[in-house]
């Protein structure tokens, strides 16, 4: 492969949050130097890092000085401005391209593409008007999810209306941002499929996974999902035909629901490594981290096969952070803790992860119970 980086090659990376971090480190084992775009200097993603540019993600003069010092850009985060990255896209390769992430940037955008890839999604209307707004819940019903379709993360700027008198509430809580309004999904279970293509075109699907939410934020990851293999393949075509469609380099990880009839839906789609694949790291020859990193290195991808199944549990705020010394001193809970230095509530701190031979992983309750002190607590 002529386009591959050599070792000692410096993979610039834009953001400095635990995907960067993560990123970072599978770079160093393949021997590659990472730099790190963030807004602060000692991010968690710098303190792992050969070096960081400090400066806001719009600012122009320190984007430009960043290019100029790595040999490709990629990113964990992707609210780049359309300015920045295309500043960015002028001074070195940019993977993936700046159209993939103007394409996810947006849900409506975003759902646009997936169904003209033909993958399903649930039923949705753009909505900038109160007008706009009574006609989508009249097309769609109630009950229906009324999202900002920009700059939304573990569920926020979002509103769920129940009945018609919600609307006005959420119209207020979320206007004047461009809104879409969803058909809401009472599935039978989410999952995801974690995708890398490289730059000869090649793909690796990691295989789907279960994810399970609380508080709007990513609590478990079951790997594999506990669905039929057929549903399973389904799922990983649909990620493969999404990221070939939108001509990914790099990584793409698709959140999808399943419903009660068994169907596929698309939910949204983040172009960069992924919470629901840290899994990878223990269970996986090739983590999605060393995948990201080949895939924009121009390196080959090997299978992205699985040794393990496995459980990953996120550790968020500082009630999870409490119980690391007990995490550490747990056989079988392979600790990761990201450098952050104030754990807010809601706040990813780090994950465990916990292997099982492959076929062995626990049903619904055993779940919860092989892990120790972090067993307590819903999610679903
Ligand atoms: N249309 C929907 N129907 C049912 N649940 C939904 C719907 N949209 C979102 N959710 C729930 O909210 C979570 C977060 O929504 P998502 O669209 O993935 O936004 P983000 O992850 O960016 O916050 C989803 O994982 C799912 O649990
Ligand atoms: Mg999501």
């Amino acid at each position: 492969m002529t386009d591959a980086l050599p070792p000692g090659s410096t993979i610039g990376i834009v953001g400095g949050g635990q995907l960067g971090r993560m990123s970072a480190m599978a770079a160093a084992r393949l021997g590659y130097r990472a730099h790190i775009f963030a807004t602060e200097a000692s991010s968690p993603a710098s303190q792992v890092s050969a070096a960081t540019t400090v400066g806001a993600y719009d600012d122009v003069d320190a984007l430009a000085r960043f290019a100029r010092d790595v040999d490709v850009v990629t990113f964990e985060f992707e609210n780049i401005s359309a300015a920045g990255l295309e500043l960015l896209a002028g001074i070195k390769p940019v993977r993936p391209g700046p159209a993939v992430l103007r394409a996810s940037q947006d849900r409506v955008t975003e759902k646009c593409f997936i169904n003209a890839v033909g993958g399903s999604t649930a039923s949705w209307a753009a909505v900038n008007n109160p007008d706009d707004l009574a006609s989508a819940v009249a097309e769609i019903g109630l009950p229906s999810v009324l999202k900002t379709t920009r700059l939304g993360y573990d569920g926020r700027g979002q509103a769920v209306l129940r009945e018609r008198g919600d609307a006005e509430a959420a119209w207020e809580r979320l206007a004047p941002r461009p809104l879409v309004l969803e058909a809401f999904v009472d599935f039978a279970c989410e999952i995801s499929v974690v995708v890398a293509r490289g730059l000869d075109g090649s793909v690796a699907a990691f295989d789907a996974v279960e994810n399970w939410h609380r508080h709007h934020i990513l609590d478990l990851t079951l790997a594999p999902a506990r669905i039929s293999a057929e549903l399973a393949e389904n799922a990983r075509a649909t990620a493969i035909r999404v990221a070939a469609g939108l001509g990914v380099v790099g990584l793409l990880a698709v959140e999808m629901f399943v419903d009660r009839d068994g169907k596929l839906l698309v939910n949204e789609l983040a172009p960069r490594p992924h919470n629901s694949g840290h899994w990878t790291i223990d269970a996986c020859p090739a983590s999605q981290f060393e995948m990201h990193i080949r895939a924009v290195a121009g390196l080959p991808l090997p299978p992205a096969t699985r040794h393990s199944d496995a459980v990953m549990k996120n550790l968020v705020g500082p009630d999870d952070l409490a119980l690391w010394p007990e995490i550490l001193a747990t056989p079988g809970l392979i600790p990761h803790l990201y450098g952050k230095a104030e754990a807010r509530p809601g706040r990813k701190m780090g994950h465990v992860t916990r292997l099982f031979p492959r076929g062995a992983l626990p049903g619904e309750h055993g779940v919860r119970a092989v892990l120790g002190v972090l067993a307590d607590g819903e999610s679903k």
